[in-house]
């Protein structure tokens, strides 16, 4: 009996904590102080990814199998699993965005990267990472977090995802 109610206990610890927290609004969004203020670049780049890299069906219109603005995959390796673990590899990649110092993240807009110094870790430390539909070519998922830290990285949600859409 005990031993059936420690596993309920752990197994119950294990999801809460695994569990990435949702951002619904711009309101929670702003709470978190993701990717503010500079030198972070994560709200301006999240704000450019989602006017400009998916439409309203999000369907990617930037190409992060070609590294463009500075895609390149992500691995979401163990034993912590910072992301949900892919069922089927086939048809979903997890893809990471933000790197200044990456290939072609010179193609990003100035306003993202205008307050990057290599040497200044806070200024690079954000990350829009997606999980894409190789199939269909749809982003199935947007996730934002600094860098790579469990308790700093948050789902968004579609519907803050359509307000940051209609942002100036
Ligand atoms: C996304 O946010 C909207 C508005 O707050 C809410 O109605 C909806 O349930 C949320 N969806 C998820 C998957 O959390
Ligand atoms: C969120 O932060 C932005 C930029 O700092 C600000 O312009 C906006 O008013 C804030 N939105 C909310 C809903 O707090
Ligand atoms: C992750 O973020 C938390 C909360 O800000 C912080 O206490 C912790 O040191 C961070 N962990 C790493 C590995 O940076």
């Amino acid at each position: 009996m005990t031993c059936y109610f420690l596993r309920f206990i752990i197994l119950t610890t294990a999801v809460i904590f695994f569990t990435l927290k949702t951002l619904n609004t711009v309101e929670e969004l702003n709470e978190t102080g993701f990717g503010k203020p500079p030198p972070r670049h994560g709200y301006a780049l999240l704000v450019w990814y989602v006017q400009n890299c998916v439409d309203n069906n999000m369907v990617s219109l930037c190409n992060p199998m070609e590294g463009e603005y500075g895609f390149h995959e992500f691995r979401n390796t163990g034993p912590f699993f910072l992301l949900p673990r892919l069922k089927d590899k086939k048809t979903y990649e997890y893809f990471t965005l933000g790197n200044l110092n990456s290939k072609h993240a010179h193609d990003l807009p100035y306003d993202v990267r205008k307050y990057y110094k290599p040497h200044d870790q806070k200024s690079n430390m954000d990350r829009v990472i997606v999980k894409y539909n190789k199939n269909k070519n749809k982003i199935e998922t947007v996730f934002i977090s600094e860098h790579y830290n469990r308790s700093k990285t948050y789902i968004v949600n579609l519907s803050l995802i359509a307000d940051l859409r209609q942002q100036k």
